[in-house]
């Protein structure tokens, strides 16, 4: 029922299902841009204009052209972005926006949303915009509108939500679930985590939301310490359900409820799946009646917004999940139709290659300024680094350029007592994304401005540091002045939005996924594989078997690799 209706059929996972093989059209698909990047006329422009303007320092910049911070910013779908703290000037942008129609970027956009396979290791469409498409509009793929397969997934969602929420579904000893437990990870677990956690000033607060992903034993433990299997329900959240680690502690989970409640048919009641392999769900144990579906075209990394989100749906209701999707899709139509120099995640995404392949910044530090989003730039580590960790463009080729940066951060204003020193400071280069609301979910006395005042102080900051002079004037000893000085001069974006909101949310997170389409289309690569993560499972695979021997089996890794299982092996029986 849930299975592609595109060739090859749902993977057995993320990464396995197709040989390297590509169809003539998702070769030509693939193949838009011929030219090597390097050598586009725009590359080696920017490479130039790039000579020009090193020396220019921000504090010239805004010095120059008075209106700048109030120029250099555009707004859309309730998101304002300011990025004139970068070390751009107007002919920077120009070179970028060449750049991006040099590498064809209106035609790749065009083809995402239209549903060519542009996933094309894989040989998959990439349609998570069409999970966010409202019911009156079409997405025709091979001539079948897929709009009311998602909507009618949404509303069996929403109906077990009700169900669920209103004590209809009870355990299985009559008892009424109060609390949900997600397994997954990856893409089925950062989602679920960071919008739970996004949106938790709108969640049911007599219930309690826990999410386990890790196979460490610890993960499922800690989870469950303190709670009644009878009152516990379990979402198995796996797209391919061949996942190691979600399976292991899904597993676990089954055992856990059944020691307590001892009959296998309590399973049906206590565990739902969510996946697009209805036969590994269905030989796990799980009712298909209870399994929420999705299709090959959705990547996990992009997965929030189907039914992967089935927690986050429990969480806040089924209203405030359906704001969240127009939310996504009033960012997804504002990167389809604006024109480059208005469109935001364009914008930021040119902003990332500008700072990455010509400032030479190897990370981007993502802060948001509110709570709620503490687990936000994980979700966006996964989001941008394995979709554009790639080292080989889409015919195979080794690229000459950098690819994604390396994405981290934590929340404002913690990260200011820790390692806003080495941006300040230190010697590399780190651009910052800044995100900030001008309304809290949290009225408490003045925190919500004593918060604000230090984002817009961080960017202040950064921009324009302290000269050794201004120092000094402030009677600092010569010795102490390089010390207390800064240099500024440091790229940030500012993100402001009225107030975090499940419509807020949503645009945020397209905003993001959107940008990380347009780097890797700018570098001509597969963002939407993962082959990466393949080899250290399947080596993990093989070392399990070692470990789990009876018999000690001779081993034939690298001396230190067997050094390590050797010492390991003996360690554990003490
Ligand atoms: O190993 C990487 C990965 O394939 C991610 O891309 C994905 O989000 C995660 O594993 C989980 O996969 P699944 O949902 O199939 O369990």
């Amino acid at each position: 029922m849930y299975s592609s209706r595109r060739p090859g059929k749902a993977a057995k996972h993320e990464g396995t299902a197709y040989g390297s093989a590509m169809s003539s059209e998702s070769s030509s698909a693939a193949s838009v841009s011929v030219q090597p990047l390097t050598e586009r006329p725009a590359w080696k422009a920017l490479k130039q204009h790039y000579q020009t303007i090193r020396n220019l320092h921000l504090r010239q910049l805004f010095a120059d052209d008075p209106q700048r911070g109030e120029r250099l910013t555009v707004e859309a779908a309730d998101i304002y972005l300011d990025y004139s703290k970068n070390r751009i000037t107007d002919e920077t942008i120009r070179l970028l926006i060449q750049l991006a129609e040099e590498c064809n970027l209106r035609k790749r956009i065009d083809a995402m949303f239209s549903g060519d396979r542009i996933n094309s290791t894989e040989q998959r469409s990439v349609l998570h915009t069409a999970l966010r498409t409202p019911k009156s509009k079409q997405v025709v793929v091979d001539g079948i509108d897929i709009v009311p397969e998602v909507h009618a997934v949404l509303d069996r969602m929403a109906a077990f939500t009700n169900q669920l929420c209103s004590g209809r579904w009870q355990g299985y000893t009559g008892k009424r679930i109060r609390n949900i437990i997600n397994i997954g990870i990856g893409g089925s677990d950062l989602g679920p985590v960071m919008a739970y956690e996004a949106l938790r000033d709108y969640s049911l607060r007599d219930m309690s939301f826990r999410f386990v992903s890790n196979v460490d034993g610890t993960d499922f433990k800690e989870a469950t310490r303190d709670i009644s299997p009878e009152e516990t329900l379990f979402i198995v959240c796996s797209k391919t359900f061949t996942t190691t680690e979600t399976l292991a502690n899904a597993h676990t989970a089954r055992k856990w409820l059944l020691d307590t409640l001892n009959d296998t048919r309590a399973v049906r009641r206590h565990f739902v799946a969510v996946s697009t392999n209805a036969e590994a769900v269905s030989s796990f144990g799980i009712d298909l009646a209870n399994m929420f579906g999705f299709w090959d075209w959705v990547g996990g990394r992009y997965s929030i917004d189907s039914a992967i989100g089935l927690s986050t749906m429990i969480a806040i209701g089924p209203e405030n999940f359906r704001t969240m999707l127009a939310g996504f899709h009033a960012m997804d139509q504002h990167f389809h139709t604006a024109p480059f120099d208005k469109n935001l995640p364009v914008l930021l995404g040119l902003l990332a290659i500008w700072n990455n392949n010509f400032l030479d910044c190897q990370t981007i530090a993502v802060l948001p300024y509110d709570q709620y989003l503490n687990r936000f730039p994980a979700y966006l580590q996964q989001l941008t680094m394995e979709s554009n960790g790639k080292q080989v463009t889409l015919d195979g080729v080794r690229v000459n350029y950098q690819t994604s940066p390396i994405i981290w951060g934590e929340p404002g204003t913690n990260g200011q007592h820790s390692f806003y020193q080495l941006i300040h400071q230190g010697t590399r280069p780190i651009p910052c994304d800044f995100i900030g609301f001008c309304q809290t979910l949290s009225p408490l006395g003045n925190h919500h401005d004593l918060l604000m005042a230090n984002l817009f102080a961080q960017t202040e900051a950064l921009a324009f540091g302290k000269t050794k002079e201004e120092v000094k004037a402030e009677g600092i000893p010569d010795w102490l002045c390089p010390h207390r000085s800064f240099e500024g001069n440091h790229p940030t974006n500012t993100i402001l939005a009225k107030r975090l909101t499940p419509y807020t949310l949503g645009t945020l997170i397209a905003l993001y996924e959107h940008s990380v389409f347009t780097q890797g289309a700018i570098w001509n690569i597969d963002s939407f594989d993962q082959w990466g993560v393949e080899l250290g499972k399947a080596l993990a695979q093989r070392i399990i078997q070692e470990l789990e021997s009876t018999s000690e089996l001779p081993l034939t890794h690298d001396s230190s690799t067997n050094t390590l299982i050797r010492r390991y092996t003996q360690l554990r029986k003490a």
